[in-house]
């Protein structure tokens, strides 16, 4: 019988101390810009004894923010933040993966830069909610925003990361 509290092999290259593994789970914590922050550093090397810690979700780029305060892992200054949970998560003996993700249509110009609509497969509005904001504070869940249909082919050109 497989032990729970035994070690593993992930995909043949990653050691897992044991066979935990803590689900994402969005927690809205960020500092300005999305920054990753020491409070979430602490969070999850708190979280280090499991096996493995999957992040919350993270954003890929600033169209892909569908929640108020959710991390990205697109500036300079939201890498370091993930360096400082990373280091933390490391010091603690544990393993982290960042789950990434883009929300598409189920956004809101009240998140995305400049009040733009949302990306989606088509121009047809999610019938489902967001949890956003502005600048005067919270909208609490509001409706999704009408999205701007996507071209039948997109591209995206970013450093090489040996560069
Ligand atoms: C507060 C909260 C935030 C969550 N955030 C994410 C997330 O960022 N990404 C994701 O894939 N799932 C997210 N989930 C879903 C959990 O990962 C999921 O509930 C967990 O895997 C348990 O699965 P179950 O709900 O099917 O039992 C979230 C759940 C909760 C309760």
């Amino acid at each position: 019988m497989i032990d729970l509290f035994e070690s593993c092999m992930l995909g043949g290259t990653v050691s897992l101390k044991n066979r935990i593994v803590m689900a994402p789970m969005t927690r809205t914590r960020t500092s300005d810009g999305d920054v990753p922050n020491a409070m979430m550093a602490s969070y999850y090397a708190q979280r280090a004894s499991t096996g493995l810690i999957v992040s919350e979700a993270v954003d890929v780029a600033q169209s892909s923010n569908g929640y108020a305060m959710t991390p990205g892992i697109y500036t300079e200054a939201q890498r370091q933040g993930w360096r400082l949970v990373a280091d933390q998560v490391h010091r603690h003996g544990g393993t982290i993966f960042a789950q990434l993700w883009h929300v598409g249509r189920m956004a809101h110009p009240s998140l995305l830069p400049n009040g733009e609509a949302p990306w989606g497969v088509s121009d047809k509005r999610a019938d489902s909610e967001v949890f956003a904001h502005d600048a005067d504070g919270k909208l609490g869940h509001i409706p999704a925003g009408t999205p701007r249909q996507l071209g039948t082919c997109l591209l995206y050109t970013s450093p090489s990361p040996r560069d």
